[in-house]
């Protein structure tokens, strides 16, 4: 049924390939645990709230200036927080405030992205079941959406991957490391045999690591592959990671040139010195929050056991969420957890559920109504 909105909507000289589109969105209903769009789940530690706080309130009396349109200490925290990352994996430490981007979201990153390498007459590829954002990135740039195909377990290998580059020659495509909504992470061969094969067709190969932080042991970060590979770009957020969702910050590592591409399409000043300020002090903090993380990923592992010791199959998981099937009937079991106050995502592929690890007490919750409902579903 439409509403007088939509019929409303239907009479402006909207752009025909947004006509009859909704917007994105997972439902922001309100529950007693939020499982459902993989967020932090711990509220923001009292220091990094107030450390955010105090920076907030420095830049708050400098709003009547423009802030800095190169974000620069910003650029070098972030810099130097990759730069850790790469030492904990015995990787040298080359990332410099120039290889750095930032915008408001990884969101925006990837708009930056496709706006400077894709566009009209272009194409974007990736892998669904992956991130649904990305097809939409692609519309709003006017860029043609190509979808690839995954191996019925949703996982890929290098050859695979490697031949729909060749097979496709798009100007961009993204791999999505852990993806959304499966939890799994590339291996690092995938990420080189993908760049390998995109070399003919010049396509720039972008790894969106949103949920990298959260990787199992022993899983490489993308990062480790960008000297030397001009085309390569690793997208990160400290959305997920940082509990910093509401901040809105994304920011990429790349060569310099593909910073420089970054400055042609952004919108000026389109960092806010109050985000500025919050990301930097989330920064600086990053040894706290990661505490988090730590807690996060022993939550995973605990579900992805207790869903196996209930006959489901959960998929493995380098995320701070599972995704998992074995279900006979998602839609009732997803509406079971809700009634239980627990909002997970149903991300619309028949049998398979997705939840976020949230605190050890959200997951108790969710595993004892899952276990309430399997239980009275089978009786
Ligand atoms: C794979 C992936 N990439 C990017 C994003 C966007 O995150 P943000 O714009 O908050 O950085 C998300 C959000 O859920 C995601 O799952």
């Amino acid at each position: 049924m439409t509403s007088p909105r939509s019929r409303n909507l239907s009479r402006l000289p909207l752009r025909e390939e947004l006509q009859g589109q909704e917007p994105y969105g997972a439902p922001q209903l309100a529950a007693k645990a939020m499982l459902n769009v993989n967020e932090t789940t711990y509220d923001v530690p009292a220091d990094v709230v107030d450390a955010i706080a105090k920076e907030v309130r420095t830049a708050a009396a400098q709003l009547n200036r423009y802030p800095d349109r190169e974000f620069s200490t910003l650029r070098e925290k972030l810099a130097d927080y990759l730069n850790r990352d790469l030492e904990a994996e015995s990787e040298p430490a080359v990332l410099t405030a120039e290889n750095i981007w930032a915008a408001n979201g990884s969101n925006e990153i990837m708009q930056h992205i496709l706006q400077a390498f894709a566009g009209p007459g272009r194409s974007v590829l990736s892998f669904p079941p992956t991130y649904s954002m990305y097809p939409l990135y692609a519309r709003g740039t006017y860029s043609e959406y190509i979808a690839g195909t995954r191996s019925a377990d949703f996982t890929q290998t290098p050859e695979d991957v490697a031949a729909q580059i060749r097979e496709h020659r798009p100007n961009v495509v993204i791999l999505c490391s852990p993806n959304n909504p499966t939890g799994t992470a590339l291996s690092l061969q995938t990420v080189e045999a993908a760049y390998e094969a995109a070399a003919e067709s010049e396509t720039m190969v972008v790894v969106d690591e949103a949920y990298g932080e959260f990787r199992q042991a022993g899983t490489g970060s993308a990062l480790a592959l960008l000297p030397g590979r001009e085309r390569l770009i690793v997208s990160r957020t400290m959305s997920k990671a940082f509990a910093l969702a509401g901040g809105r910050l994304g920011y990429l590592a790349a060569a310099a040139e593909v910073t420089d591409a970054m400055r042609l399409v952004r919108l000026p000043y389109h960092l806010s010195a109050v985000t500025q300020a919050t990301a930097v002090a989330a920064l600086d903090h990053s040894e706290t929050l990661m505490a988090n993380v730590e807690r996060i990923k022993e939550q995973r592992d605990r579900i992805v056991a207790s869903l196996q010791e209930m006959g489901l199959h959960p998929a493995p998981s380098d995320a701070n969420f599972v995704f998992f099937s074995g279900l006979h009937d998602e839609k009732a079991a997803w509406q079971h957890l809700l009634e239980d106050g627990i909002l997970i995502r149903d991300v619309g592929i028949p049998g398979h559920l997705r939840v976020t690890a949230g605190t050890e007490a959200e997951t108790t919750e969710f595993l004892t109504s899952l276990r309430r409902y399997i239980t009275s579903a089978t009786a």
